[in-house]
């Protein structure tokens, strides 16, 4: 696995080219090269263009071929990897019962404030060790990467005290050292309120900035900081205390934002620079041009919604008012569990007038804008990382078509193929 790869003669190449978030009707634009190819060497792409144009700078440029391994796309659409931008990944136990109680007509917020929900995974978190964290969060990547994910976020969030906090990012360092899917830590201490801190909010988040931020910022352990701003969780005042002190700390700050209640989360996001605001279903149209104003990328996980029977972020709206609209799946124990690529893409095009193509630039371009990486992921040009899906189809309008089945035939991480369907799945070293 020398990472040296010319994938050629790809039917559609879907190139999204961009360095940054693509923001309003930008998102439709995904820059396609028919008759395409990619040149990656040493796991970062070298060159894309026309076949015929890339053959003759392969014959130009001194490149030993021989240790070049080819894949010939012919009848496929090529794209970027995507880009998972936010998920709890990294959990102990189960939340079946739940489930059931909402079929039943409970609301996840009622479970919750009965002691169920987030509190739930958190015991179990508590008690599993990080080997069984490990062990677990493998298997999940392992299907997130045949679902075509190269990177993707992960939240902690099911600690809550300082010792299973720091277990959880140090499993999700781990899971980035030996696994194909890049994992992007985030901070989420502030994701509910313990037992132990019950009705003492504010104590909490004292707890969270005194006792264990400072280590997760000293140790390099989380990228980003979240909190669940919520009604009956975290207030707008609480958040802004917590991130305002969490960028201070050096973290880049994400929110879930107006997900159940219109608290103004979408405002404080944008009044604080955040990177993204999540789930946004009850987000302001005030909200909505703050984000497009300060350039908060609107991350959506209409896989959310559709579990908990709420109705869909506005997404429609966002674009139209000129914001980055990111898609992730929000993968989690309670409220979402599911790490289905192919869920997200039907929901997002037929229940919320996302076009494919804007669909296709949320997951890309857009997702890698959410973890502040649009530098470096989410389009295939030159100097990026090798990250490419190779599709068992020659357009990219077969992703959404083919509902809820993966369309993804081939899996490329930095130049190496590491998912094949046709032999199998996942290429071990
Ligand atoms: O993004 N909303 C808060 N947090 C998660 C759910 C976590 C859970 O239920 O375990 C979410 O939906
Ligand atoms: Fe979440």
């Amino acid at each position: 696995m020398n990472g040296n790869l010319i994938i050629k003669n790809a039917a559609e190449l879907v190139t999204c080219s961009g360095f940054k978030a693509k923001k309003g009707k930008e998102m439709a634009d995904l820059h396609i090269i028919n008759d395409g190819a990619v040149i990656i060497k040493e796991g970062v792409i070298e060159a894309a263009g026309k076949t015929a144009d890339i053959e003759k700078q392969l014959n130009k440029i001194d490149l030993d071929r021989a240790d070049f391994d080819i894949i010939d796309a012919r009848g496929k659409a090529v794209l970027p990897g995507l880009v998972d931008s936010h998920t709890h990944l990294v959990f102990g136990g189960y939340r079946a019962e739940e489930f059931s109680w909402r079929l039943r007509g409970d609301s996840y917020m009622e479970i919750m404030q009965r002691g169920g929900g987030i509190v739930n995974t958190v015991n179990a978190t508590r008690l599993a060790t990080a080997e069984e964290l490990i062990q677990s969060a493998i298997k999940r990547l392992d299907s997130m990467l045949s679902f075509g994910v190269t990177t993707t976020e992960g939240k902690s969030g099911y600690g809550l005290d300082r010792d299973t906090e720091i277990k959880q990012l140090e499993v999700m360092a781990h899971l980035d050292q030996i696994h194909y899917v890049d994992v992007v830590p985030t901070f989420l201490g502030a994701h509910a309120v313990p037992e132990e801190y019950k009705g003492r909010q504010d104590a909490f988040i004292d707890f969270l900035l005194k006792d264990v931020m400072p280590t997760v910022a000293n140790r390099k352990l989380a990228e980003f900081c979240d909190i669940f701003c919520e009604k009956n969780v975290f207030s707008v005042a609480q958040s802004r205390h917590l991130l305002s002190r969490a960028t201070d700390l050096g973290f880049k700050l994400k929110l879930h934002a107006d997900e159940i209640v219109q608290l103004g989360g979408a405002e404080l996001a944008a009044e604080l620079g955040a990177v993204s605001a999540d789930h946004l279903l009850q987000a302001s149209d005030k909200g909505i041009k703050d984000m497009a104003a300060a350039g908060v990328v609107a991350t959506l996980l209409p896989a959310t919604a559709f579990s908990l029977k709420e109705p869909y972020a506005p997404g429609r709206r966002m674009i139209d008012s000129n914001c980055a609209v990111a898609l992730a799946t929000d993968f989690n124990p309670g409220s979402c569990f599911t790490e289905s690529i192919p869920l997200v893409f039907a929901l997002a095009t037929l229940y919320m007038n996302i076009s494919i193509e804007e669909a296709i630039t949320a997951f890309t371009l857009n997702g890698a804008a959410a973890l502040d990486q649009a530098d470096r992921i989410g389009s295939i040009d030159a100097g990026k990382n090798g990250d490419i899906i190779i599709l068992e189809f020659p357009s990219y309008h077969f992703i959404p078509y083919h509902i809820g089945v993966s369309t993804v035939e081939k899996v490329v991480k930095k130049g190496n193929l590491v998912f094949d369907k046709e032999t199998g799945g996942i290429i071990y070293c």
